[in-house]
């Protein structure tokens, strides 16, 4: 259908399963074990009701904000999902320069299908923020490379992923595997546009997912999910002792030696992690379970949220709060912001929408929420994006049907 026919982000899912091969969309949609938290992540919202007030003045209603700084017309950004470039030929760059056009943040994956100089190249002013989602490799020395890289190329935050420090099963994609060897052999032979010549390590890495080499057929789960997590660090720490020959071995410290950026942490699950992430003076944390690819049983996004604005209302005065997983609608977005969240992140929408329609459908995904959060906004009674607060959402203990 014409993008014109498009009313909400759903849509765009039917429509990229119908474009896009099998195997690739089982890769964009898939999540773990039976994929509750994935289902749930979504359901959550609909057990938060909004408190409107009328008799509000809304004709001038203005739904911006700030994002670590960077201004932003609507309170959402792009959340890094790998290999875009699966379901459309242009890839990130349809996101990229979607972004770009309605000037909202695009944080690009470890994991992309274009290097990262390339994304950066795509962007449609040297203006343009981009964040950085960063896998950390083991070794420390090719993890600081990767984030002087990125900050060469002008990326503007680090968003460290903190909940795949393995990979999960996600057994649709285990069932459909893919290949990437194409895309893999692609990545090895072009240099990084920043003149690097990437390493083998330096690939971006295979997704966080379970992506099976036709020579790896055999490969059981364990090996696969072995083979996915060789190189990144799974002894990341909020704190461990040190041996005194060492400086610095605490991840949070050592990325602040390595880079002025600012630092965000994606992957927070719980109300002491978040704690824990104040303490430790990052900038930022993103509530999120991977889009329910990670720990299944992990509570949904909004669930951590409330828990985190009811137990400990101090964090959000310390740090900015952002969530992900399964924000589907300008409501969703709306209920995250009374519960203290400063922005939302999307993964699988850009995904589908660039799959089916390239940059328009990234724009169009942009315009979509923005009509929402503006019309639910004004009756609301709000104006801006600080008129909501707590007091304008109710958690009910049942579930809608
Ligand atoms: C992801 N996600 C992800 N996260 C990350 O830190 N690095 C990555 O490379 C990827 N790759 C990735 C690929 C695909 C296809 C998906 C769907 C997701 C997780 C992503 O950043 C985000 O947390 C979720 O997508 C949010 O949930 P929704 O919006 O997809 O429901």
């Amino acid at each position: 259908p014409p993008l014109s026919r498009i009313l909400n982000l759903r849509e765009f899912e039917e429509i990229a399963k119908s474009v896009m091969s099998y195997k690739a969309w089982a890769y964009y949609s898939s999540a773990s074990d039976d994929e509750i938290t994935y289902s749930e992540n979504m359901r959550a919202f609909s057990r938060f009701f909004f408190h409107p007030r009328v008799l509000v003045p809304v004709s001038k209603c203005d739904p911006s904000t700030t994002i670590l700084g960077f201004g932003s017309p609507i309170p959402v950004f792009v959340s890094g999902a790998g290999l875009a470039r699966l379901g459309h030929p242009l890839g990130e760059a349809n996101i990229t320069r979607g972004a770009g056009r309605t000037n909202i943040i695009q944080m690009v994956s470890s994991s992309p299908s274009l290097s990262y100089g390339q994304i950066a190249e795509s962007r449609i002013s040297a203006s343009q923020p981009l964040f950085f989602q960063l896998y950390k490799h083991k070794d420390d020395k090719v993890a600081e490379e990767r984030v002087r890289t990125v900050e060469n190329l002008g990326y503007r935050a680090i968003f460290l992923t903190v909940d795949a420090v393995v990979s999960s099963s996600r057994e649709r994609d285990i069932r459909a595997p893919f290949v990437l060897e194409e895309q893999e052999r692609e990545a090895e032979q072009q240099p990084a546009a920043n003149g690097q010549q990437m390493s083998s390590q330096e690939v971006p890495r295979k997704p966080d997912d379970v992506a099976t080499k036709s020579a790896d057929k055999d490969m059981n789960l364990l090996g696969t999910a072995g083979a996915l997590v060789k190189f990144d660090d799974q002894d990341m720490s909020w704190k461990r002792a040190c041996p005194s020959w060492m400086n610095i071995c605490d991840t949070i410290p050592w990325l602040r030696s390595v880079t002025k950026l600012p630092i965000a942490l994606k992957g927070i699950q719980c109300v002491e992690d978040a704690v824990l992430a104040a303490e430790a003076g990052v900038d930022a944390i993103l509530i999120s379970n991977h889009g329910g690819r990670q720990l299944e049983y992990s509570l949904p996004s909004i669930e951590v949220l409330y828990k985190l604005r009811k137990q400990r209302p101090d964090v959000f005065e310390k740090l900015e709060v952002y969530i992900d997983g399964g924000i589907r609608r300008g409501t969703d977005v709306l209920k995250a912001l009374c519960l203290g969240a400063t922005a939302v992140g999307l993964g699988r929408p850009f995904m589908f929408a660039q799959s089916a329609y390239g940059e328009e459908g990234v724009v169009k995904t942009v315009q979509i929420l923005e009509r929402e959060i503006v019309t639910s906004m004004r009756l609301l009674g709000v104006t801006s994006v600080k008129d909501l607060v707590p007091e304008m959402v109710e958690r009910v203990d049942w579930q809608p049907k």
